[in-house]
């Protein structure tokens, strides 16, 4: 299957790890004869530097024409003094707006290999598997008004039924997939946009009899998932909740280098991207994780080519690295390889699969 790719790599260890993504994908084309056309454009910081913005019209127009997007990081002290159009963030943002990716899933699974790697003991992140669904174009980060005085500042989050919906069903639909649990967390206590959230969450469940359903308050959800972990399927929350629940559950897993994410819509496209920022402490040193940004090709392969056996070659291949017992510098416990090794290292084990299956299938 011919595939066009388009490639975003951005700033700080941005390049490092879509760098990694690519040479696996290039690893499973090969594997699986697929071609995959990998078209590079700018974003972020480095976009600033060179179009004067970061979301320039060629990047937009090269994704527009894309099957996927795989995309690293943007950010660093460099900007952090700009102007908010000017931020290398506002490309990200804008991007995510652009292309309608209301749906983001952060997929959060301890590795055995991994579980004393997590500050947590052991036997609480043992057998967590669970879904981070957060609404991407809509709440705080997108509402109007937004203002900024040296006396006041005011940020608004407005959530319309129709942003709301949407997101719930998606949450409704990957539940029936997996383990058949929805936990809606919201701040309906407090939150006009979090009352109206679980008004909604409740009428819609009426839709999914099959799905079970709970609501957590925030602050509880934040303890719960240190708590325990496995107790959760599918979260589904808005979008400054989810970006920051997702960076702490992204501990029980070892690392925020590890996880993965897809923003998807309606259709196949998507925007794949770790979840981590350009990590700017350890940009340019080979010390950075690509397990986040090369599981987030693996989604990229399952959601949009619908290249499910491949995607899982990806995930077991991770998966057996960490099991040999090669671990990046950001992990506890392991041989520590460089960003470069550690990818070899993936994809050596994906062509001893390749082998172990012609020998299997001569
Ligand atoms: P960060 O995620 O970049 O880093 C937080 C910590 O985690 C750092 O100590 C970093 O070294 C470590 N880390 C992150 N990813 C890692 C990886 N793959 N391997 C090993 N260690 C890793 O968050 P921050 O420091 O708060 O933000 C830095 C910049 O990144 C900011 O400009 C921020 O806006 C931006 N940011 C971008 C994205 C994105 O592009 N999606 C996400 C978050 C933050
Ligand atoms: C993320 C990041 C972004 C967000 C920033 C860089 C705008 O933290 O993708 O999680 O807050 O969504
Ligand atoms: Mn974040």
């Amino acid at each position: 299957m011919k595939k066009a790719i388009t490639v975003l790599p951005g700033d700080g260890i941005g390049p490092e790890v879509t760098a990694a993504a690519v040479h696996v994908l290039q690893a499973i084309a090969k594997r699986f004869q697929h071609e995959f056309e990998f078209h590079y454009a700018a974003i972020g910081g480095a976009a600033i530097d060179t179009h004067g913005q970061p979301l320039p019209d060629e990047t937009i127009a090269s994704c527009s024409t894309a099957d996927a997007v795989l995309l690293g990081s943007v950010g660093g002290p460099k900007w952090d003094a700009n102007p908010p159009e000017l931020r290398p963030e506002k490309g990200l943002l804008a991007l995510r707006k652009q292309f309608n990716l209301y749906a983001n899933l952060r997929p959060v699974k301890s590795y055995k290999a991994l579980e004393s790697a997590s500050p947590l003991k052991a036997e609480h992140v043992s057998g967590t598997d669970f879904v981070i669904v957060r609404e991407l174009t809509g709440g705080l980060y997108f509402s109007e008004p937004r203002k900024k005085t040296s006396d006041m500042a005011a940020d608004t989050l407005v959530y319309t039924r129709k942003e709301i919906e949407r997101i719930v069903d998606s949450a409704f639909q990957l539940a029936r997939t997996r383990k058949g649990k929805v936990t809606s967390v919201d701040k309906a206590n407090v939150l006009a946009s979090s009352k109206l959230w679980r008004e909604i969450v409740e009428e819609k469940k009426k839709g999914y009899p099959d799905v079970e359903v709970e609501h957590i308050l925030v602050d509880a959800a934040a303890m719960q998932l240190i708590r325990e972990p496995s107790s959760f399927d599918v979260i589904v929350t808005e979008n400054l909740f989810g970006d920051i629940l997702s960076d702490e559950a992204s501990m029980i897993t070892g690392s925020l280098g590890m996880l993965p994410s897809a923003s998807l819509r309606d259709d196949e496209f998507g925007v794949y991207e770790p979840i981590h920022g350009s990590a700017p402490d350890i940009a340019g040193q080979g010390k950075a994780n690509p397990a986040g940004a090369i599981l987030s090709a693996a989604m990229m392969l399952r959601h949009s080519f619908g290249m499910a056996v491949e995607a899982q070659a990806i995930e077991t291949a991770v998966e057996n690295v960490l099991e040999d017992g090669y671990f990046t510098a950001d992990l506890h416990g392991g041989r520590i390889l460089s960003t470069d090794a550690w990818t070899a290292k993936v994809i050596e084990e994906l062509d001893s699969e390749s082998v172990s299956e012609s020998i299997c299938f001569s």
